[in-house]
């Protein structure tokens, strides 16, 4: 293991932890924060690349039921010495390059991290799970998060993506977390890995980086900036509450099926559009004394994203059916809740929109100002927002 490694001992707690990828990232915190306060001892693998942020977690920083290891997914050797060292129950693997825009920009770290790490992890628990016998071995579960991308887009009336749709990835994101998923089949088909695969719809709550679209509107607004929304803003998501999204993982990896995919989504099918109004609708009522009032005069228009996705939307019948899970939070409720996160810690996105943000904010934005107008200075109604989350 490398020096640079932060190692704390776990202590405290005789329960066998769970080792957990991407736990500094935005649904992992959340869900190592909500894990630890009755699930036990997590181990934290993170690279902290620039999505990952242990200002996440620094709350449970002292928990000895906590213990953070900063490295790579990709390294094999370290990998498999905390798989040895520590017998986690399971590996719940939420590591990835995840954002669609810095996909189109950069690719090669997204193969790298969601194929090859992948790959990686599966190979090292394949190895650990060979090597333990009895109860340890039948309570053994890889849990791989995934995503609704890797089906591709939806035109306006075709039903929600269900498990058995073909996957049609359109983004170099989507291809690489497609390409990870299928990876994860092969190894519960042919070496018979307890895996389990999740495809969630489009998440959204606190700690969420605010390059993607609810973190990004809010912080633009409360300072005045446009709210720069991708062509027509009729591009349609399906909005969980991050929280949510936690509750179907750790319900799937309490009884869901080895083998099985199990979509999960919130039926919140929502236009980016409408996402924007309502966020700036939160924030007039919010912070009544805001000079930018009312906040939905600041969007603006710029040019879509290549290839953009129109719809996506999600059928989580079968985790409702088979596991009893449901989503807790409207959409309503849910933006509500994170909106009023946002405002109550702008030293988290103070401290996150430094330095290299900047600089890619700078970059991605460049040259897409194709005629933007704002919507006020056009004296009408809202018709094109769209800044996708993902
Ligand atoms: N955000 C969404 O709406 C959404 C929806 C469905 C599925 N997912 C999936 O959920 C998972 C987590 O998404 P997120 O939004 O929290 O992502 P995120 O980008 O916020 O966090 C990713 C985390 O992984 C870490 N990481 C990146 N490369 C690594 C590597 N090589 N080794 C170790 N750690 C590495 C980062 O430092 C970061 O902490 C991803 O697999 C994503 O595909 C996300």
């Amino acid at each position: 293991m490398g020096l640079n490694q932060k190692v704390e001992m776990i202590t405290g707690s005789g329960a066998t932890p769970i080792l957990v990828t991407g736990g500094a990232g935005f649904i992992g915190s959340n869900f190592v924060l909500d894990w630890l306060k009755t699930g036990g001892p997590v181990v934290n693998l993170d690279k902290l690349t620039y999505a990952g942020n242990p200002e996440n977690l620094a709350s449970v920083a002292s928990n000895p039921a906590y213990q953070f290891v900063h490295g790579d997914i990709c390294d094999a050797e370290l990998v498999t010495a905390l798989l040895r060292q520590h017998r986690p129950r399971a590996v719940v693997h939420f590591a990835a390059e995840s954002h669609v825009d810095r996909s189109i920009v950069g690719p090669e770290a997204f193969l790298r991290t969601n194929i090859d790490g992948t790959f990686t992890l599966l190979r090292a628990a394949r190895e650990y799970y060979d090597s333990v016998a009895g109860e340890e071995r039948a309570g053994f579960r890889f849990l791989h998060v995934s995503t609704d991308e890797v089906y591709g887009t939806l035109t306006p009336e075709a039903p929600a993506f269900h498990e058995e749709t073909p996957y049609a990835p359109n983004s170099p994101y989507a291809a690489s977390k497609a390409s990870s998923d299928h990876l994860v089949r092969a190894w519960v088909h042919t070496y018979g890995l307890p895996a389990i695969v999740t495809n969630c719809s489009n998440n959204y709550g606190p700690y969420q980086f605010p390059e993607k679209l609810i973190p990004l509107m809010i912080a633009n607004a409360l300072q005045g900036k446009a709210l720069p929304v991708y062509g027509d803003g009729q591009q349609v998501r399906d909005w969980l509450y991050v929280l949510d999204h936690c509750r179907a993982i750790r319900t799937v990896l309490e009884r869901g099926r080895v083998g099985e995919t199990y979509n999960v989504g919130g039926g919140n099918q929502r236009s980016n559009l409408e996402v924007v109004t309502t966020v700036c609708a939160l924030l007039d009522e919010l912070v009544p004394e805001s000079k930018f009032k009312p906040h939905r005069q600041l969007v603006k228009y710029v040019t879509d994203r290549p290839g953009h996705d129109r719809r996506y939307a999600i059928d989580a019948r079968k985790l409702e059916r088979e596991l009893g899970w449901r989503a807790q939070e409207s959409f309503e409720t849910g933006l509500r809740k994170t909106v009023e996160w946002y405002l109550a810690n702008a030293a988290w996105v103070k401290d996150v929109t430094s330095g290299a943000y900047q600089q890619w904010m700078a970059q991605n934005y460049a040259g897409r100002d194709a005629g933007g107008v704002s919507v006020a200075a056009k004296g009408r109604t809202i018709v094109a927002s769209g800044e996708s989350a993902r």
